[in-house]
């Protein structure tokens, strides 16, 4: 297994300039890979400017669609129309009418159990991967984005939770959420997390200075443990930073 890199951390002026940078990292796994390219999308509102801005003509007449497929980090388990579902944001924003349906991979929420849930999605991505062993030499994902929750949760691997420890499944049920919204969850592992050319943690705002600041410490944190086996990223604005960072 390769050996964890120390993340990148990359300051935005504000959020605006987060998503702008955020959208050339994107388009520059793009641009890498002349062949299918997967990317696995963060759920909750931290991702929503960037899939805003990659919506928009100039930077969606770049995005080489036939070709892209698009994953979910994790999922409520709620229907695929509710207003909490993570996919729900991106189709609604970014992908519908973008995307090729078939390349729209959602963690499917609308029969069985998160468990069922959790397997479905396992066998779905190792169908795509086409084995049912990550191989550290070629990665899963070629992008992961994240985002960082007011625990120091990501994805839906909460502090404590033993789906933190999983490391055999890629995929697994979170019956409870220790942040809103309560409802139980479908989250990839943190192997599968990891298994990516570049993991881009998008980290913004005020509201999450506390949380950064406790990352930045190096806390032991599932937002510290995901890692990527490539290039992890944490990507802030300065108002997310601790006041005295960087004196
Ligand atoms: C979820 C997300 C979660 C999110 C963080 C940050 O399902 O809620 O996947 O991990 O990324 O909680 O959420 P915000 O971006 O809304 O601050």
């Amino acid at each position: 297994m390769a050996t964890a890199r120390r993340p990148r951390l990359i300051v935005a002026a504000d959020a605006d300039e987060l998503a702008r940078i955020a959208a050339e990292r994107v388009m520059a796994r793009l641009d890498a890979c002349p062949g299918e390219i997967a990317i696995c999308l963060a759920g909750g509102s931290s991702p929503k400017r960037l899939y805003q801005l990659l919506a928009t003509p100039s930077w969606r007449g770049r995005i080489p669609w036939a070709r892209v497929h698009w994953f979910i980090g994790d999922e409520r388990f709620v229907p695929a129309g509710d207003a909490l579902n993570n996919m729900a944001l991106a189709r609604a924003v970014l992908l519908d009418g973008n995307a090729p349906p078939a390349n729209i991979h959602p963690i499917p929420t609308s029969a069985g159990n998160p468990d069922q849930s959790a397997r479905s999605y396992e066998r779905e991505l190792q169908e795509f991967y086409g084995a049912t062993r990550l191989d550290p030499s070629r990665p899963l994902f070629d992008l992961m984005l994240l985002g960082a929750g007011p625990d120091g949760h990501t994805a839906s691997l909460f502090p404590g939770d033993p789906a933190l420890d999983e490391t055999a499944r890629w995929v697994v049920a979170v019956p409870t959420a220790n942040v809103a919204p309560f409802v139980p969850r479908v989250t990839l592992t943190l192997p599968a997390l990891a298994s990516c050319r570049e993991m881009l943690f998008e980290i913004a705002g005020l509201d999450k200075r506390a949380i950064l600041t406790r990352l930045l410490n190096g806390e032991n944190l599932p937002a510290t443990r995901a890692r990527s086996i490539g290039e992890t990223v944490w990507l802030v604005d300065r108002a997310a930073l601790p006041e005295d960072f960087g004196d």
